[in-house]
Parts: C-alpha cells; structure tokens; sequence
C-alpha cells in the first residue's frame, strides 16, 4: 500500500471506532486507524479480513501521511477532553481544507467553540451524531452530520454507503451548520431516556402489579413489538427477558442492580430544553428517575420504613395489559412531541434551519429510537412543515386523544398502587397542559406580584401592572 491513498481515517479505535471503520472498509473504501492504545490497533488487525482496505497505523504522523488529500479524519473517541486533546495533537499535522469529524456524544457547545477555533485555522470540521451501538456502528448506524457542508459533500457519499438504509434511502442526511448534528443526536438521546422510562414503567406495574414472570413479559413485549409500538427499544426489551442468568439461573434482568447510570446527553437534552424555556416532562422524568434509582442504599433504607399501598393491581388484568399498550403508545407519541418541539425552537435559535421531516427520516433505521412510529412522524412534517407541535396534527392528535383514557386509567391506577410511573404521568400532563386553554399560571403571576413587585399582564388590556396586594 502506497501512502496518501486511504480514503479516511478513523482515530479512537474502541468497538464503536473499530466497528465503524470495518463497516466502511465493507463497502470498498481504503482506510487508516489510528489509537493511543496499540492493543487496539492489533485488535483492528486481528479482525479486518483479506479483502478489507485497512491500514492500521501506528504513530499518528504515519497515520496522517496513509491519508488522501484533502484528508478526512474521523475521531470516535470519549466526549470531553479527549476530542480537544486529539484534536491539539492532530492540528499540526494537517494542511489547509483538511477535514475533522468528530462522531462523538460531544455537547454541543464544545461542537461551536471547535468549529470556530478550527475554522480560524483553515481546518473544515464537523460535529456528528451517531447512533446504534456496536450493532449499528458495524451494520449501519444512523448518521447525523452537521457543520461544514463542504466537509460533508466530500464525505457523503461514504457515510451515505455506510449508514442503515430505509426504503432505499440512507439514514443521514446534512442537517445544519455549525452544532446541529450534535444538537439532534442530543435530542435524540433525550427521547431514549424517555422511552426507556415509559417502557420501564410498564414493566413495573406487569411485574409488581400483575405478577408478570420474566417469559410472560417476553411474549408480551414480543407481541407489542408486532404491532403499533414495533421499534428497537421494546424489541430489545423482550430479548432482555428471554436471557438467563449462568450464575443463579435466574432471569439475568432480575440480578442486575436497579442504579440507571448515565453520560449526560439526558440532562443536556433537559438543560437545555430548560434554557430555550421549551417543556420536556417526560425527558424530565427520566432523568430524576435516574437519579432516584442512583440511590439505592437509602431507597434500601426508606423501604424498611416508608409504608404505601399494596402494588398488586386487584382489576381485571387482560383489559389492564391492554390499556399498558396504549399508555405506552401514546408516551412514546408524546415523547417524540417533545423533542420535535425542542428541535424547532433549538433551531430558531441556534439558526440551525433544521428540517424536521429529515430528523425523523435518518431516526426510521439504525439508531436506538428507530420506531415504526417514526415513518408517520416523518410524513406528517413533510406535510406540514411548520407545524408547532406534533400534537397540533389531526393524525397524532386522534392517535393521542383515542387512547387518553386508557392513559388516564394507568396513570390512576399505578397511583393507588403506589408504583410510580412519572413517565406516563408527565406525558399525560403534557397532554392535559398543551390542550388547556387557560392554566392557573395566572395566580403564579400574581403571587409573584404579591411579593417581589414583578408585575403581570392582564387578559383584557396590554401592558404591564403592577398592584398594591397588602392593604395594611
Ligand atoms: C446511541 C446511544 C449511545 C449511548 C448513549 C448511552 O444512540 O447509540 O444513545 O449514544 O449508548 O450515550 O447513554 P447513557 O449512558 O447516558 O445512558
């Protein structure tokens, strides 16, 4: 192999990097990989095959010279420090017009202030979201890109190739400037902290209220994956219950211990939704039940001595598992609802000029929220644009309105059981506070007058008041 011939190459050689650069190698392009690791390096020798174009690299001046100019290198390497630190020691390698994609779960802060202190430097840099896994990284992951539309032009055809296909259709797509590739994969993630609530609640009450075993939940889950719900989240989830334990011979689920960790993209997704002032309770939600399950040796304790109601669902169970399906759905509608809305405002902010259709297109195949879902979600934007709210569709808003009360029965009786299922409970106050044409916000205001003089506005007249509440 000559040097300067590899189409591009990869840094950051863990089974995200390794998996990725195999997958590009499958569809017939030449590659280099580099990492600090070189166990890695052998690791990626060990598993390309005769007919891969890889090669791995072990220096990175080695690696920056096997590349073709203009170069394109890819960094799948932790979010934080070591993008910056990878990016400080590649810099002085590089000409003017290289090209930077960092694929990364990067916050997309730290996406701007590199593509602006790239820029400076003549370097083209991009901020891209992936996702799918291990799975999705080797076999087709969804890719997210944003940044420079230069850089993408130059590489699209390759992450076109190895992305999922839908349809025909690649899951990737340019979607912005500067951070909007790591602002969707953000978002995105804030939806899996959501679903992967709701879906845990339902388990919750199947197993504490109804008794559900580990291979009852299996076929249930298996079967709602069959129909209106079928997306990755609860296949998985009903391939998890069908995996035993070796050591105890237990269902494995049942002995893993009940603390969610977490890298941070939820709480970015909820920070930030905070600071756009854009509500997403259900995301919300997800991210304090994580944080409540984080603390498990005073839940250990508060159990010994915190008294409730009996979890057992005492009605009948066939029509209650019927109403969980539609709890769930409707969750999930309300899920995407939110994150769709964070992404429009995120946009106009940002000036991102996001076109949501194509979110919800590269979202159908290869990430962890691939739903069935997500294809109806995509037509009705395409439809319709500039519609606030997906909940402002007359689709949606019939899919949600024809199951609310299955909601409510859930939501009431997960209540009297003592369970709790804030997932639901948020998504259906979502549901109840998006349709209010009047919240008692109003009484907030004119606490907020009473005691620290902020003033309101009135409903009949504009302007600004302000009123003398204390008579003595
Ligand atoms: C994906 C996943 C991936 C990762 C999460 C896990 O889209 O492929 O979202 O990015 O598994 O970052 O996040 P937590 O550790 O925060 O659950």
């Amino acid at each position: 192999m000559e040097n300067k011939h590899c189409d591009l190459g990869l840094i950051g050689l863990g089974v995200m990097g390794r998996n990725f650069l195999l997958n590009l190698a499958d569809h017939g392009f030449s590659l280099t990989g580099y990492d600090l690791d070189l166990d890695k390096v052998k690791q990626l020798n060990k598993e390309k095959s005769d007919e891969h174009e890889i090669h791995p690299a072990e220096h990175l001046a080695d690696f920056v010279a096997k590349l073709r100019r203009p170069r394109a290198i890819m960094l799948l390497v932790p979010a934080g420090k070591p993008v910056d630190s990878v990016i400080e020691d590649i810099k002085p390698l590089l000409d003017q017009g290289d090209l930077i994609i960092d694929s990364g779960n990067s916050h997309f802060n730290d996406t701007d202030r590199r593509s602006e202190m790239l820029a400076g430097q003549g370097l083209l840099f991009m901020g891209t979201g992936m996702s799918g896994g291990e799975y999705g990284a080797r076999y087709g992951p969804s890719i997210m890109p944003g940044g420079t539309r230069e850089g993408y032009q130059r590489v699209e055809n390759m992450l076109s190739q190895a992305a999922a296909q839908v349809d025909g259709e690649p899951c990737v797509a340019y979607l912005g400037k500067g951070s909007a590739g790591h602002y969707v994969k953000m978002v995105h993630n804030g939806i899996e902290y959501g679903i992967m609530q709701l879906i845990a609640e339902t388990y919750d009450l199947l197993k504490r209220g109804l008794g559900f075993t580990a291979h009852d939940l299996q076929d249930l889950y298996r079967e709602w994956n069959s129909q209106e719900l079928a997306s990755y989240l609860v296949e998985i989830t009903s391939h998890i219950f069908a995996t035993g334990d070796e050591k105890t011979g237990e269902p494995l689920v049942e002995v893993i211990l009940d603390a969610a960790k977490q890298k941070g993209t939820g709480k970015w997704t909820e920070w930030d939704a905070t600071d756009l002032q854009v509500p997403t309770p259900t995301i919300d939600a997800a991210v304090a039940m994580r944080n409540l399950s984080g603390l498990k040796g005073e839940r250990q304790q508060a159990a010994e001595h915190l008294d409730g109601p009996s979890a057992t669902y005492g009605g009948d169970r066939q029509k209650f598992v019927g109403h969980l399906k539609d709890a769930l759905y409707s969750g999930m509608i309300l899920t995407y609802a939110q994150g769709m809305a964070l992404l429009r405002i995120a946009s106009k902010h940002y000036g991102y000029e996001l076109d949501l259709a194509t979110v919800a297109r590269i979202w159908r195949g290869g990430c962890i929220i691939r739903a069935a879902l997500l294809e109806d979600i995509r037509s009705v934007l395409s439809g319709s644009p500039n519609l606030p709210n997906l909940l402002m569709s007359r689709d949606f808003a019939q899919e949600v309105m024809g199951r609310q009360n299955q909601l409510r029965a859930v939501v009431s009786a997960a209540v009297q059981m003592g369970v709790p299922v804030p997932a639901l409970a948020e998504s259906l106050s979502y549901f109840d506070g998006y349709r209010s044409g009047r919240l008692p916000a109003n009484l907030i205001q004119a606490q907020r007058d009473y005691f620290g003089s902020h003033t309101y506005e009135r409903t009949d007249v504009q302007g600004t008041f302000h009123t003398q509440w204390r008579k003595d």
